[in-house]
Order: C-alpha cells, then structure tokens, then sequence
C-alpha cells in the first residue's frame, strides 16, 4: 500500500464571481492556488491559515463538494476527479468523511441523535434495522455520551455532545479518512481539549488518518504531527509540527507562533481560580 493516502499536485481552484465586470473584466477569486502537499497514512494532518486562506475550499475538493479547476487529487492512488459515475462516488464517500465547525448547523435539528448516526448506515445499506440499532448504540459510547441521548434532539445537546454525535457519524461507516474542518472553533476552551481528547483517542483505535483545519496553531503542538501553512491560497511552509514550532522558516509562520498566549503554571492557576469565582458570582 501507497504510504501516502492523499496526494495534491499542482491544486487550483477558482471561483468566478458573477457580480463585478463582464467577459476579461469579471473578478476571479484564487481560492487555492497550485498547491501540492502529501498525507502520510494515519498522520494527523494539519492545515492552519487565517480565515480566507483557501482551508475550507481544499476540504470541499477533497470531499467531491467542489472539483478542482486545475491539477490532481490521489485518494490511495486513485484521481478522484475521474470518479463521477455514482456508484463510485458512493463507495468514495464511504472512504472520507467529514466533521464541521458548526455542529448546530451540521445537525439535522428535527433529527433524533439515533437517526442522525443511523443515517450514513442506511444511505450506505448497511444492516437490517436491529444491526444499525446495535452499531449506533456502540457508536454513541465510543463518542462517550449516554445511550439514553440516543432519544434527544440536538438542541438538548451542549456544543460539545453535539460535536461528539457529528464525530460519531462521522466514524459510523468505519471510514480511515476523517477531514476535521475547525471541529472545535464553536466550542469553548475547555470542551475544546476534551474533544480533542476524544478524537485523539479515536484516531488510535481505529487507525484513521486526519487532516485537521484550524487557525488556531495553539491546538497543533500536541495533535498534529505534520503542519501545512496556508496564506491567501498559496502553501507557504510545511513541515513536522516539532520542526516548525521550533524553527520556523517563514516571517509569516513566526508571526503566528507569535500569537500563540503563552501560560505558565501559576498564571494558569490564577486563570482557574478566576473562572471559577466568575462561575461561583454567576450562581
Ligand atoms: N463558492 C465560492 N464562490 C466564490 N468565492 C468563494 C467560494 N468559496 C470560497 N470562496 C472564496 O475563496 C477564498 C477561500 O475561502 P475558504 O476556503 O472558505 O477559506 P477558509 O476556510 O480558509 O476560511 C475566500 O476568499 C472565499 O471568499
Ligand atoms: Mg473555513
């Protein structure tokens, strides 16, 4: 098997905009632009770049939402922009999945949590009802909520556990390739570790290869273990996370490192002990 499980070369995506000048004059917007990358099978992946930068359009082309306007897309080998007959497109999509930022909106809000994992299962004809019930049940405690959630509708859910039920259908098809596009930006910090906790914990179980898209470089350091810098739809640097965090090449990358609030212990105990007399005063 390839080590590579994703493969980029040369990857451009343009948007024309319909609004703004005619023939020559219309606007066009370099969304991505040539960009080539490789993603080491059971690697999590990170792709960090302000909000603009191109993260969310090269998830999309990954996924089959978008395609590409120029270059080449390998998924194990295989150019996905050859997939268009609908079988394969459909045995694709049970390869790569997606996690979003927003779980209130990714969620089916008149969808119970049951029927929300069940979905793919049933898109993908798999299982007799009995086994899907079965597979959902195992699947909520490996996301470790509740069984008894399985009944609720996501707006009884905290950010968190609706993120986790997102992550769960996410896992359902046992899909090696999960895309995480800023799965905890909507969260608080707190919820936010305990996520990535999970997802962590979750990548090792079943040996899934991430490729997590985020601004925030905070979140990197203990997750990632490959970093891609993206600027305005160019890739300006790249390397292992430890290589980057310590000696990063690009004027551009030190001044996000830069931006990375560095805590100590006891401003960290001060912060606690803040919290918590704002959370005691709210009671
Ligand atoms: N469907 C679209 N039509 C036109 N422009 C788009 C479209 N999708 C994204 N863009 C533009 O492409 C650029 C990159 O967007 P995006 O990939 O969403 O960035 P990020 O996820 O890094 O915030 C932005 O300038 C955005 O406005
Ligand atoms: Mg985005």
């Amino acid at each position: 098997m390839n080590d590579y499980i994703i493969e980029f070369s040369n990857v451009k995506k343009y948007f024309q905009l319909s609004q703004g000048g005619l023939g020559k004059n219309r606007k066009i917007v370099k969304a991505v632009d040539d960009v080539s990358f490789k993603v080491r099978r059971g690697a999590t992946f990170a792709v960090i770049g302000e909000s603009g930068s191109g993260k969310s359009t090269m998830a999309k082309m990954l996924m089959k939402f978008e395609e590409v306007t120029e270059g080449k897309i390998l998924v194990d080998g295989e150019d996905i922009s050859k997939m268009k007959d609908k079988d394969t497109l459909k045995s694709y999509r049970r390869k790569v999945q997606i996690v979003h930022q927003d779980p209130t909106s990714s969620l089916n809000p008149r969808k119970t949590i049951k029927e929300i994992i069940e979905e793919p299962l049933i898109v993908h004809r798999m299982g007799n009802a009995a086994e899907r019930l079965e597979r959902v049940r195992e699947l909520i405690q490996v996301v470790d909520l509740p069984v008894s959630f399985l009944d609720r509708y996501p707006h009884m859910l905290s950010g968190g556990q609706k993120q986790r039920v997102g992550i769960a259908r996410a896992i359902a098809l046992n899909s090696k390739l999960i895309v995480l596009d800023e799965p905890t930006s909507a969260l608080d910090v707190s919820v936010q570790s305990k996520v990535i906790d999970l997802l962590k914990r979750i990548q090792k179980e079943f040996n899934l290869t991430y490729v997590f898209i985020t601004h925030d470089l905070a979140l990197v350091k203990n997750f990632a273990d490959y970093v891609i810098i993206m600027q305005k739809g160019n890739l300006v640097e790249e390397g292992s996370t430890e290589e980057l965090f310590n000696n990063p090449k690009q004027q551009y990358t030190r001044k996000l490192l830069k931006a990375i609030p560095v805590i100590g212990d006891d401003e960290q105990a001060f912060l606690d002990r803040i919290q918590l007399d704002e959370y005691t005063i709210s009671m």
